[in-house]
């Protein structure tokens, strides 16, 4: 029994995390072949769309403004998913369609499989009211309530009582940080303080599904970044689905998981930030990136790349094996991690052999020091120095210490270009 090693059974490695992409979780929300036409008669503006006319010719020949055309996408457990565009190419369209704020003219909305574009009014408020909220930019207060009764609002409209309904608010105003202005109003708070109050009343109602639409838009910058942290602290403790509504670059990269570009009531293209900014879909796209440094919007974790050949899972006692595994996959390092894919260290295949010949043959003694991983959520411009001085590949870590993958300096180099 090896000092470094805990007396564990190897176990077959765990498959690696995906990291920020949610790649593999569920889809909750799914959109087909969605479209708004504003008018009553919504047909003769399909018929020209199918034909292949724009938003801008139905305007043209009809008349008849187009929202939202041919809209399809999905939304996973758990993910923000942004939805970015100019002004008026259809994003509050698009999240009003979601809960049938607006009807579809055409198309196919499923939560959780079930098709919401079916459902009776008395069935989708059921609906709603389990699984989705939403937030406004205007923040939407009522002047004349506190914050508590506010917060509680959303609630009270669903019918909920008073006391059950004041407590659920209480705890929503908590988790947003305004605990002890409960009984202050609207006129009382600033702008970022409002705004809580209207993500607390979202909250009061324990959603599953959040639709945000330019929820921080209307405030100063510093306190839109407050907000977009807030979001994201919540976020990791509670998981929701969030759709996030935006216009701004900057916001869309800093709090998305995935990225959908909207241009004249279409998608025109769904993906990772990093996606999306490898390869921008047209000029439309391309020209949102143009004044990016790239090196601020992208994470660690955007650029790490994971390699399953040179991560070796550290099976307690045995460090003979890993010599043998980077001899033959070609690599000089090896990224250790237990079987629960946390990152343990970094060995060479020199650091391994001398190991093995000291008479120490455990990872521990083979571990080169002074490289310590980054976290997945620092912007690339602070890792360039280490990058550059690092003798291997910089690995990084989530949150919990879970590997995912390691950042060359070609690799930053290739991502700086790219986005250029
Ligand atoms: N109620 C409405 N009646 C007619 N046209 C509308 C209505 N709401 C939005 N539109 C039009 O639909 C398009 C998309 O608007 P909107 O979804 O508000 O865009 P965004 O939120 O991206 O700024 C615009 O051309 C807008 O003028
Ligand atoms: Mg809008």
């Amino acid at each position: 029994m090896r000092l470094d090693d805990p007396p564990a059974v190897a176990k077959t490695a765990a498959p690696p995390t995906t990291g920020k992409t949610h790649a593999e979780a569920e889809v909750r929300l799914q959109v087909r072949n969605l479209y708004k036409i504003f008018s009553a008669d919504p047909k003769p503006a399909l018929a020209m769309l199918n034909a292949g006319a724009s938003k801008a010719e139905v305007l043209d020949k009809l008349n008849v403004n187009v929202g939202v055309m041919n809209a399809s996408f999905d939304v996973r457990a758990g993910e923000i998913f942004v939805i970015m565009g100019l002004s008026g190419s259809g994003k509050s369209t698009m999240i009003r369609l979601l809960n049938r704020l607006i009807e579809p003219s055409s198309g196919e909305i499923l939560l959780d499989g079930r098709n919401l574009t079916q459902l009776s009014r008395r069935e989708l408020v059921e609906v709603l009211r389990r699984d989705m909220s939403m937030v406004f930019q205007s923040f939407a207060l009522l002047p004349h309530l506190t914050a508590l009764d506010n917060a509680a609002f959303g609630l009270e409209i669903a019918g909920v009582d008073k006391t059950a309904r004041r407590d659920a608010a209480m705890v929503a105003l908590q988790q947003v940080g305004l605990g002890a202005y409960a009984h202050r109003y609207p006129r009382e708070m600033s702008g970022g303080m409002q705004q809580r109050v209207g993500l607390a009343r979202a909250l009061a109602n324990n959603p599953t599904i959040m639709l945000m639409d330019e929820a921080f838009s209307a405030l100063d910058p510093l306190i839109r970044t407050e907000m977009q942290d807030e979001l994201l602290r919540l976020q990791r403790e509670q998981k929701r689905t969030i759709i996030f509504i935006s216009h701004d670059l900057d916001e869309a990269m800093r709090i998305g998981d995935r990225i959908a570009i909207m241009e004249g009531g279409r998608i025109v293209q769904v993906g990772t930030p990093y996606d999306i900014l490898r390869a921008p879909a047209d000029d439309y796209v391309r020209s949102f990136f143009r004044n990016v440094d790239v090196s601020r919007v992208l994470r660690a974790g955007d650029v790490a790349r994971f390699e399953a050949s040179n991560t070796i899972v550290r099976v307690p006692g045995v460090l003979g094996p890993a010599l043998q595994q980077l001899t033959e996959s070609g690599h000089f390092y090896g990224y250790v991690r237990d079987n629960e894919n946390r990152f343990q260290g970094i060995v060479s295949r020199d650091s391994v052999a001398h190991a093995l010949r000291s008479g120490e043959p455990r990872f521990l003694t083979a571990f080169l020091p002074g490289i310590e991983p980054v976290t997945s959520d620092l912007p690339v411009h602070t890792l360039l120095r280490r990058v550059a001085a690092a003798p291997c590949p910089v690995p990084v870590v989530d949150a919990n210490g879970i590997y995912l993958g390691a950042i060359s300096p070609s690799v930053l180099l290739e991502t700086l270009d790219r986005g250029a």
